[in-house]
């Protein structure tokens, strides 16, 4: 059998995992710093298996070494927002968390493919990338993939009809700039620019960028957990099977889109070897000028994140 590792047995990490072991393609380990929870929640998953009929092995531990030999590493280990905090606030705390994931994966797993989860997103995902010294193809950050399942889901909301249909593209980084693109964004492959009025549009594309807060807002303590776990899930299955879907993801951009020196959302293909190629749409003006932006923000947390490395040593 297979074996995915995840860093981080939390809401976020035990709901990627579920979705993972209940594929049945590939045993699920479970690492998390507090002892007994990770052990605890691999039995109670486990225990799933003969109910819905998997037969992946689904394992926690508090000791890191149990991700060894794992083909694909899904990290989300780290702080939750609370509600009024920035993802930005996160970055002192979760920055030793990404790097001391990255240095795990480095020694237990140096032949994985990384998915971050940890926020804030495309400056965690850097950090990690950093720390494990892989090449930045095989460590993707997971944002674009639940970002536009909420644009996805508001669409389908608005206009009464399955969300199955609905194909919607948010790019930039997971924060409060990022980009939902309606022209490319559509109904049974109709743009949804044909669907609905402009303010309508704009109205969506808000409560898109605010969606992580609004259920932070309404748990009144966490952060979503079921489409961001699902989410990752779905990368992890496109690694695992080597499908190169062309999804959303936070990539290091060398040079795409006139951005470099930054991890930030963009369409790719995603497969075994993680990213194999970054998708250069053609944006109009504003577009670009909104992704520009948004890298910009994310820009401006690796700079503090090196900056803080720099206090520190
Ligand atoms: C959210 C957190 C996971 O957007 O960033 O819900």
């Amino acid at each position: 059998m297979r074996k995915v590792g995840i860093i981080g047995g939390g809401n976020v990490g035990a709901t990627c995992a579920y979705q993972v072991a209940s594929r049945g393609t590939a045993d699920v380990a479970v690492y998390d710093i507090v002892e007994g929870v990770p052990a605890g929640k691999a039995l109670d998953m486990s225990q799933v298996g003969p109910i819905f009929g998997f037969d992946g092995r689904v394992t926690g531990s508090h000791d890191v070494s149990i991700i060894e030999g794992s083909e694909v590493v899904v990290v989300t280990a780290g702080f939750p927002r609370k509600p009024g905090m920035d993802r930005m606030d996160l970055l002192r705390k979760n920055a030793d968390i990404a790097k001391a994931s990255g240095e795990a994966i480095k020694k237990y797993a140096p032949d994985a493919i990384v998915v971050c989860v940890t926020n804030p997103l495309d400056v965690m995902t850097w950090t990690t990338q950093q720390a494990t010294g892989f090449d930045a193809s095989r460590v993707v950050g997971m944002a674009g993939v639940l970002d536009s399942a909420r644009f996805s889901t508001f669409i389908a909301m608005e206009l009464g009809c399955s969300p199955i249909d609905v194909k919607a593209m948010v790019l930039g980084g997971h924060g409060d700039s990022m980009v939902p693109l309606p022209r490319f964004s559509t109904v049974g492959g109709v743009p949804i620019t044909e669907l609905m009025p402009a303010d309508r549009i704009e109205a969506l594309s808000d409560r898109t960028r605010n969606g992580g807060a609004e259920i932070v807002k309404l748990l009144g303590t966490g952060s979503a957990y079921y489409a961001p776990g699902a989410a990752a899930a779905l990368m992890v299955d496109a690694i695992l099977n080597d499908s190169d879907r062309l999804l959303p993801c936070s990539a290091y951009l060398d040079g795409v889109y006139g951005l470099s020196g930054m991890y930030c959302g963009v369409p790719v293909h995603l497969g075994a070897k993680g990213v194999s190629k970054i998708v250069e749409l053609d944006l109009d003006e504003a577009e670009l000028e909104m992704l520009k932006a948004s890298a910009a923000s994310v820009a401006s947390g690796i700079a503090d994140v090196q900056s803080l490395g720099a206090s520190a040593s």
